[in-house]
Order: C-alpha cells, then sequence, then structure tokens
C-alpha cells in the first residue's frame, strides 16, 4: 500500500512539474508573440538554405545575413558545422529580440558516420538497431551545431521505379509504422538534451504513391486507401512525439499537399491534435503556382498558410506576401500567431533562448564525429540489413584460407559507392573512415589470401572492353566476388527509372564471369529492389547489400565469411519485370484469382508472365536453418474486447548461430469491404544458438484485427481469420484459425 501510494505521489508531482514546465515555455511564447511586429513574426516563419549544398532549387538572396540581424528568418538548413552555424546564430542575436536560429539537415543515415540507407536498415527489421542508429546521427549532428533533421522520412511506396524508396521503410504500413516509431525515438530522445535533435516526420502525405513511380507526380486514392494503406506511418512518428512534420510535393486527390487542409488541418493538427509544426517540402509553397492550384505566389501564401503549412522553405512567399494579407484583413493574424507560436515553442523546448551556442561546442563536435563507437555501430547494423538470396550448395559462407580470391565489379573500388544519395559532406570524403569493398576484403583475409581484382565493367554504358581482362582474372581465382548494381545517384529524390534492370552491361558481365564455371558470389548494391532475373536463376549465391555506408566493407566482410551469420529480410517485394509494378505482397483476392501459371484464362493474370514477385515481402535466408512447431492458440473464438495469446516453437536446427524474423500474418477471409489475402501484424527477431529452442509469444487483440470499412470508421467485423507465422510471407510455416464473434 505504501509502494503504491509513493508511486502515485511521484508520477502526481512528475505530471504536475512537466505541465508547469509547458505552461512556463506557453506564456514566455506568448510574451514574446506580444513583443512582435508583424514583419519579426513572419520571420519566424521563413527559412533559408545555406549556400553551401542544395538540395533543391536554391533562391539566390544576397542579404540573407542583413535579414537575419534583423530578425527577418526563423532558420536555415544546409548549415554545416559549429563554425558556421555560431557564426549564423550570431547574427541572429543582433536582432531586436535575440530570437535564435533553428538549423536543420537532412541526416537522413547518418551525419559523418553514415549508417545503410534506410531501406537497407529496414530490412534488419531490427527495431533496436534502427533507433540506435538514429541515435548517433542525432548525437553527431546536435554535435556540430544543428537541432532539427529532416528525418525519419515514412513515405510507404510499393514501386520501385520511384528514387526515393531508398529513403523509406518499404511496403509494408505495420513494418513501417513500427520504423517510424522507432526513428523518431531514436533521433529526438528526450527533446532538449544535448544528443537530441527535432526529427521531421515526412512527406505528408501519400508523395510514395506517384503515379508512374516518377517523383514529384500526382497521387490519386481513396479516402480508405490513404488512412488504411499510408497514414498509419505518420501516425506512429506523431505518436512517438515527433516535433515536427514536413508537407510533401505532390498533389493528393488534386489539392497539393502544402494547401491541403484536410491533410495539415483536419487530420494532423485537429483529429491528431499535432502541436508541433509543419514545414513546407523546400518550395512546395510556391510550387502550387506551377501546380495551376494558386494563380500567383501571394495566393500561394494565402493557400498554404490556411491549409496549415507554418513555415515556408525556400520560396519567399511568406516573406513577401503574408504581411500584405493580413493588412488586407484575408488572413486573420490569429493564423499567423498560431504558426509562430509552434515555431517558437520548439525553439524553448530546445532550450535555445536559454543558451543559443549549447548545440555549437568545437570540441564536442571533434569528439563525436566519426567516434570509434559510433563507427563499430554502423557496422553492426550494416551486416544486420545484409540479405541473403540465394545460397545454392552452401557456398556461403567462404573460408578464410581460400587461396586466391578474384574480387570484380565497378562497386568494388569506389569510396562513393556505399553511401547513397542523402549521405553528408561526401565533398570532402575521407578515407580515414570509410571503408571500401575492397578494403573490407584486405581486412578480412588479406593476410591468407591472394586477392585479385578487375574492374570488368561502368555501371552504366555499353562498354565491354574491361570484360577479357575480368574473366582472365576469375580464371585465376579459386572463387569469384562479383560486386555490381546502382551508382549512388541512380536512386534518391528526382532519381526515378522507367527501366530498374542491372544498368548499363553489368549482367552480361555476370554471364561472362559464370560462363568461367568458377564458383560466382554476386553482391548487388542499389537503393531499390533491382530486376535481375538471369543472375537470380544462374548464379549460386547473391547477397542484397543494398548502401551500407561508412562501415561497408567491413560488413560485406563479416557476411562473405561468415563472422556474422544474414539475418535481413526485404521490406519490399522484388519484381520480375517493371510490367508487374504496383506489386506488394498484401493484394486482395479479386474475383478472379489465379490458381496457377498453366491457366490463365479467365482469371487475373498475365499471359506472358507470372504475378508473383522475384523475390517476396519478408523474404531472406541464413546460413542455418530454422524449424517451427507447436503453434496454440489461447482460444479460436474472441469477442472484440478479448485477445488471443499464440505460442510456438522455433529451432535452430542448423549448424550456426543465427537469427530470424518470425513474421505473423492474418487474414480476414470476409469484410465488408474486401481484404488483402494475407497482412503483417507482428513479428520478432529472435537470435538462436545452433540446436536452441525458444518458445514465442504474440497476442492477438481488436487492433490487429481492425481495419478502416467504407465509412472510415475503423473496426474489426465477426467473422473468420486465417493466422500465419512465416519466415516470409510466401513461406508460411505455421497455419492457425479463429472466429471473430459479437
Ligand atoms: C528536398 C526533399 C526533402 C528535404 C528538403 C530539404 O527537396 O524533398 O526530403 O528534406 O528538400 O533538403
Amino acid at each position: 500500500m505504501f509502494n503504491k501510494t509513493l508511486l502515485s505521489l511521484f508520477l502526481l508531482f512528475f505530471s504536475i512539474q512537466s505541465f508547469s514546465q509547458q505552461n512556463t515555455i506557453d506564456q514566455k511564447v506568448n510574451a514574446l508573440l506580444k513583443q512582435m511586429t508583424i514583419e519579426e513574426k513572419i520571420g519566424q516563419l521563413n527559412q533559408y538554405s545555406g549556400d553551401w549544398s542544395a538540395t533543391g532549387p536554391i533562391t539566390i538572396n544576397p542579404n540573407k545575413q542583413s535579414e537575419i540581424k534583423k530578425g527577418l528568418l526563423g532558420s536555415m538548413l544546409n548549415v554545416l558545422g559549429t563554425t558556421y552555424t555560431r557564426q549564423y546564430q550570431e547574427y541572429a542575436l543582433q536582432s531586436r529580440l535575440k530570437i535564435p536560429l533553428l538549423f536543420g539537415q537532412d541526416v537522413i543515415h547518418g551525419y559523418k558516420t553514415t549508417f545503410p540507407i534506410p531501406l537497407a536498415e529496414a530490412a534488419s527489421w531490427d527495431l533496436e538497431a534502427m533507433e540506435l542508429s538514429a541515435r548517433i546521427s542525432a548525437t553527431e549532428t546536435a554535435a556540430s551545431g544543428i537541432h532539427w533533421t529532416f528525418a525519419p522520412m515514412v513515405d510507404i511506396c510499393r514501386d520501385p521505379r520511384w528514387g526515393r524508396v531508398m529513403e523509406g521503410a518499404g511496403e509494408d504500413s505495420y513494418l513501417g509504422a513500427k520504423i517510424a516509431y522507432a526513428r523518431v525515438k531514436g533521433f529526438q530522445g528526450k527533446l532538449g538534451e544535448i544528443n537530441s535533435v527535432m526529427a521531421c516526420v515526412k512527406h505528408f502525405a501519400a508523395y510514395g504513391a506517384a503515379v508512374g513511380g516518377r517523383d514529384y507526380n500526382s497521387v490519386d486514392m481513396s479516402e480508405r486507401m490513404l488512412w488504411e494503406t499510408y497514414l498509419p506511418p505518420f501516425k506512429a512518428a506523431l505518436d512517438a512525439g515527433a516535433a515536427t512534420f514536413m508537407n510533401s510535393f505532390n498533389d493528393l486527390n488534386g489539392i497539393p499537399a502544402t494547401g491541403n487542409k484536410y491533410l495539415q488541418r483536419d487530420i494532423l493538427k485537429g483529429k491528431w491534435k499535432f502541436n508541433g509544426f509543419v514545414i513546407s517540402d523546400w518550395g512546395s509553397i510556391g510550387e502550387m503556382v506551377a501546380h495551376g492550384y494558386a494563380k500567383d505566389k501571394k495566393n500561394a501564401a494565402f493557400d498554404a498558410i490556411a491549409a496549415g503549412s507554418d513555415m515556408d522553405m525556400e520560396s519567399n512567399c511568406y516573406r513577401e506576401n503574408l504581411a500584405q494579407l493580413v493588412k488586407e484583413k484575408k488572413v486573420p493574424i490569429a493564423l499567423v500567431d498560431d504558426a509562430v507560436k509552434r515555431v517558437l515553442r520548439k525553439k524553448f523546448e530546445l532550450g535555445l533562448f536559454d543558451d543559443p551556442f549549447k548545440f555549437c561546442n568545437a570540441n564536442r563536435e571533434q569528439k563525436e564525429l566519426n567516434n570509434p563507437e559510433h563507427t563499430k555501430i554502423a557496422r553492426e547494423v550494416a551486416t544486420k540489413s545484409i540479405v541473403l538470396l540465394k545460397n545454392k550448395n552452401n557456398l556461403l559462407p567462404l573460408s578464410k584460407t581460400t587461396k586466391t580470391i578474384a574480387f570484380i565489379g565497378p562497386m568494388v573500388k569506389p569510396l562513393r559507392a556505399n553511401h547513397g544519395f542523402w549521405a553528408l559532406d561526401l565533398k570532402n570524403i575521407d578515407s580515414t573512415y570509410i571503408v571500401s569493398q575492397w578494403k573490407g576484403l584486405e581486412n578480412k583475409v588479406g593476410k591468407n589470401s591472394k586477392l585479385l581484382y578487375a574492374k570488368g565493367c561502368d555501371i552504366e554504358g555499353e562498354n565491354k572492353d574491361g570484360f577479357a581482362e575480368a574473366v582472365a582474372t576469375a580464371n585465376q581465382a579459386d572463387v569469384v566476388i562479383l560486386s555490381i548494381g546502382e551508382r549512388y545517384d541512380m536512386s534518391g529524390e528526382a532519381k526515378s527509372r522507367s527501366n530498374i534492370h542491372l544498368p548499363g552491361v553489368q549482367e552480361d558481365l555476370v554471364k561472362a564471369i559464370v560462363a568461367t564455371g568458377k564458383p560466382v558470389v554476386i553482391l548487388i548494391n542499389a537503393g531499390r529492389p533491382l530486376v535481375f532475373n538471369w543472375t537470380a536463376d544462374n548464379v549460386p549465391a547473391i547477397l542484397y547489400t543494398w548502401w551500407l555506408g561508412s562501415e561497408a566493407g567491413n560488413a560485406i566482410a563479416d557476411v562473405l565469411f561468415g563472422d556474422y551469420n544474414p539475418s535481413g529480410k526485404l521490406p519490399m517485394s522484388f519484381p520480375r519485370d517493371e510490367g508487374q509494378i504496383p506489386i506488394y505482397y498484401n493484394h486482395f483476392n479479386t474475383g478472379r484469382p489465379t490458381q496457377n501459371q498453366e491457366n490463365t484464362n479467365y482469371v487475373s493474370a498475365y499471359i506472358d508472365l507470372e504475378n508473383g514477385p522475384k523475390f517476396p515481402f519478408g523474404y531472406g535466408l541464413s546460413y542455418t536453418t530454422f524449424q517451427y512447431s507447436d503453434l496454440k492458440l489461447s482460444k479460436t473464438k474472441l469477442k472484440n474486447t478479448e485477445i488471443i495469446e499464440v505460442t510456438l516453437n522455433i529451432t535452430n536446427s542448423g549448424k550456426v548461430v543465427g537469427e530470424e524474423v518470425v513474421q505473423l500474418y492474418l487474414r480476414d477471409r470476409v469484410g465488408s469491404v474486401v481484404r488483402p489475402i494475407i497482412e503483417l501484424k507482428d513479428f520478432r527477431k529472435i537470435k538462436l544458438n545452433a540446436g536452441e529452442t525458444k518458445t514465442l509469444k504474440f497476442v492477438i487483440d481488436n487492433s490487429k484485427l481492425s481495419f478502416y470499412n467504407s465509412k472510415l470508421e475503423y473496426q474489426s467485423e465477426p467473422g473468420d481469420f486465417d493466422l500465419m507465422i512465416g519466415s516470409s510471407s510466401e513461406d508460411i510455416r505455421l497455419k492457425g484459425s479463429f472466429e471473430l464473434i459479437k
């Protein structure tokens, strides 16, 4: 009794304390707002890019510094390092009210220590690893004078032609929501602490559904699809306490996101009660003119502020028009005040008014960037992100005493190759901290094995002059490792590809090397699922190595030689051909489902290709094997207020330690709207020693049975459900069923 009283007193004290803190901040915000002129208020809603590295079309403005000194700028992005952030902060403190600047940056997968691209990390299905990766990125970012990262990107995508698929978590809402939550927690930690930065959840919303997979293109979908598939990761990020959101370039059902009241006011700030602020994506406010939604920049400013876009990145619409719109009483000052208060509140929460230079400590910057502990973790996260797609006759892992190894391909030696589109500061690439694939092999077996190299060909182009040397090199070796794929800038922003086959003549190089009869291991490096059917069918071993960042070389070598048993699982379906796109695992059954590929008459099928992916969602092999057994359900009938406990045993039936991602899928057989044939509803990543067995428990509650019906009500419906436990969405090991009753 005594403990309970003590606990409740503590909780009461703690909640009063945090409430009073917030209250104090609100009082300070309101007091400051009262002193501000309309120009100073609009200044807080204005963000410019630094001139070092543009991440969009820059508007040249020679007066940035003078505007900062007049308090006419609230934030900057693309200003890297304590030297420059301190310099600009000093300008801001020369202004009348000394309101500090916010510095933002696209720290998408690492600041100086570069982690695997987010899609690769998603393939780890390791939420703790992803949170830690974000935590380290935040530490290095905050040590560099920056308060805010424009991440996580949480756009669901079912179209690998879209270049930005590399930034997200793939095609599934459940996995995407779990990862969004973990990444926000990782970036923000306890906001205001010295190692934390504000997260910025983007791109709100449905940007990943661009027609044709073509970046910035229109998006048109039912509200039900929006709520069922595309919004859940945003809601999860909000639940994790995300401080800011970024809107998206696309129009959604005819209305550009940045001018979309339904998205930003009705859903985000209304239903979801978001109290942070929304920043435009680059010039998206001004781009409403190009969209044909606003007649000019003044109307664009009106549409944006009315729709809930708080800060204007780089378009100058607010700076040039908002004061006039208020003067003409077209925009109530209350709308401007609400946006300004949202921005000021975050500056207070970060502690910038107490100490505008708290993030500008050059010694800390020196200590944190490329900290060896960070590098070690980057290597671990990278090994977990690698997916073993094929391992015929257990060619992998390779022996560390292999006499001669040929390492061939255009991705073997370049330092930049493994860093992906959003890696930072790579103009000053520093080989001290970046381990190429070649260097990783040298580190692992350089002392015992003879290593041979040939480039073979470029990533793009038709030139095969290097083939002869590559074949001759392969013929001298006991085993060939062939590293191929996309160049780092063939996915990312504005990098959509209509053809996602291996670029150039790389697959011809694979054929030439396979023709030597030597055992061949393929590494495929890319920011998206690629099409490589011949390679997949004719090469004994394939690792999907994405772009793994600073420690790519060491991580790849760890997996190649068995120091880490690969555990990755695909977060996206890999198509057999672009013609199948959009392709995703959790599709509906249709009225004429395809039973098999032979009979395509009058069923939902192609006459020239099978329906299924080359590699399915959730797929990934291991150097060991896992047996699933003893599935038990605590009940087979439940009410929507009850739960079912699901237990099963997993055994490592192989000879080496390994991790398995056990996936729990459900199928709601009949609904008031058609339901997917399979949906991920839970997963566990577990480590098992050889011969070890563990019992896993999952809980099925009403939230796992619920969906949006045609009236957009989120609820479950009585009926029969199939339960499937698998090693992938197409490798179901255990099945059960249960009934939801009224
Ligand atoms: C870019 C991207 C966005 C990024 C922003 C700032 O255009 O769309 O993701 O955060 O501009 O660089």
